[in-house]
C-alpha cells in the first residue's frame, strides 16, 4: 500500500511539473484528487487492510493527499494569477489581421468621371438594365428594320409583349438613358449614365458580353460642336493629364449627327507611337456627336428650341488602357489573383 502510494505521488509531482495551463491541471485534478480519482480510490481501499497498517499506511495516505492539494492550490493560483493581471500585454505585437475589400478597378475609373462630371454640374443616372427594345433602339433611331441594328446583337428576353412581341433585351448600350432623361427631366439638362451593358458576343481578349460604359448627355438652347469638343478635352486631360490632345474624326451612329470618334494622344508614349496605341500615336475613347433631332422628339423636346451633344465612354476599355490589362475577361472572373491588385 505504501509503495502505491508514493508511487502515485511521483506520479502526480511529475505529472503537474508538465502542466501548461488551467485546463491540463483541471484535467489532473480530476485524475487524482477527486472523489472517484486514483488517491481516492486508495484511500477507500484502506478498510481493506489489517488494523496496524491500516493506521500507518492512513496517516500517509492523509499527508500525502495533504501535499498533493497543497501542490495542486499553488498551481492553480499561479495559472490564474497568470490569467488576470499579471500576464504582461505586449501591444506592440501586431494584431489580428482584419481582411479588407476594395474597390474594382472599373468601380475606381467610374468615380474618377463621375468627380469629374459633378464638379461640372452634371448629375449622375442609373438607368435599367433590362430595356425595351424601344428605347435600346428605336426610339434611338434605329428602327426595326434598320441595318444598323446588327451593329449591337444582344439578348432577348424569351417573353412576348400584349402584341405578341419580344421586347425586352439586356441594353447594348447607356444611350437609351438619353430618352428616359429627356422624357422625365426635360430641357435643360446636363447628366451622365455610368453603368452596365451587354452584348451577344463571342467571347475573347477584347471581347465580353458583360461591360460597362459611362453616357453623358448636355441638352439646352445653342449647343454645339465647340461645346462637345471642350467638354471631350477636358475628360481626356482629367483622365491622361494635362498634356492630352483630341481628335474627332466621323463616325456613324444613329442618335447623333454628326457622329464622330473622339481619340486622345496615346499616355503611353505621347503620341509617338507604342504598343498601347499599335504605333498610330492615338487612342479611339469615346463615341460622340451631336443629338440627333429625331432623338429629341422621342424625349418629348422640340428639336427646333432645343439642341444637344451626347457622348459615350467604355469604362470597361478605359481601366484596360489605365491598368496595362490585356484580357477584358479579368473584370468578371471573381479571381482574386487580379483583383487584388487594385
Ligand atoms: N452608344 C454608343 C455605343 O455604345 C456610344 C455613343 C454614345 C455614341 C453617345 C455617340 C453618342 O457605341
Amino acid at each position: 500500500m505504501k509503495n502505491k502510494l508514493s508511487q502515485l505521488r511521483d506520479e502526480f509531482l511529475r505529472q503537474l511539473t508538465e502542466v501548461k495551463d488551467e485546463i491540463t491541471l483541471r484535467e489532473l485534478e480530476l485524475k487524482y484528487l477527486s472523489r472517484k480519482g486514483e488517491l481516492g480510490v486508495l484511500l477507500r481501499s484502506l478498510k481493506d487492510l489489517s488494523v496496524d497498517s491500516r493506521q500507518a499506511a492512513g496517516t500517509m495516505a492523509n499527508e500525502i493527499k495533504q501535499e498533493l492539494q497543497d501542490k495542486f492550490q499553488e498551481a492553480l493560483k499561479l495559472f490564474s494569477a497568470r490569467q488576470t493581471k499579471n500576464i504582461p500585454i505586449d501591444v506592440t505585437l501586431p494584431g489580428a489581421k482584419m481582411a479588407f475589400g476594395h474597390l474594382h478597378p472599373i468601380t475606381l475609373i467610374q468615380n474618377e468621371l463621375e468627380d469629374l462630371f459633378t464638379s461640372l454640374g452634371f448629375m449622375i443616372l442609373d438607368g435599367p438594365e433590362l430595356e425595351s427594345d424601344y428605347y435600346n433602339f428605336t426610339a434611338l433611331n434605329v428602327p426595326a428594320s434598320h441595318p444598323a441594328r446588327d451593329m449591337q446583337d444582344t439578348f432577348y428576353i424569351d417573353k412576348k409583349n400584349k402584341d405578341g412581341e419580344y421586347d425586352l433585351l439586356l441594353r447594348t448600350q447607356t444611350s437609351p438613358m438619353q430618352i428616359r432623361a429627356m422624357q422625365k427631366y426635360g430641357a435643360p439638362l446636363k447628366l451622365i449614365v455610368p453603368g452596365r451593358c451587354f452584348r451577344n458576343e463571342a467571347t475573347d481578349a477584347r471581347h465580353e458580353h458583360t461591360f460597362y460604359q459611362m453616357e453623358g448627355l448636355v441638352v439646352a438652347k445653342d449647343i454645339n460642336f465647340a461645346n462637345l469638343k471642350s467638354f471631350l478635352e477636358i475628360v481626356g486631360q482629367k483622365l491622361f493629364g494635362p498634356a492630352t490632345k483630341l481628335r474627332m474624326r466621323p463616325k456613324f451612329f444613329p442618335f447623333v449627327e454628326p457622329g464622330n470618334n473622339g481619340e486622345y494622344t496615346c499616355f503611353l508614349c505621347q503620341g509617338k507611337g507604342c504598343r498601347v496605341c499599335k504605333n498610330t500615336g492615338w487612342l479611339e475613347i469615346v463615341g460622340a456627336g451631336l443629338v440627333h433631332p429625331s432623338v429629341l422628339e422621342a424625349g418629348g423636346l422640340d428639336p427646333e428650341v432645343y439642341s444637344g451633344l451626347a457622348f459615350g465612354f467604355g469604362l470597361t476599355r478605359l481601366a484596360m488602357l489605365k491598368y496595362g490589362i490585356n484580357d477584358v475577361r479579368f473584370f468578371q472572373s471573381g479571381d482574386l489573383k487580379f483583383l487584388e491588385q487594385f
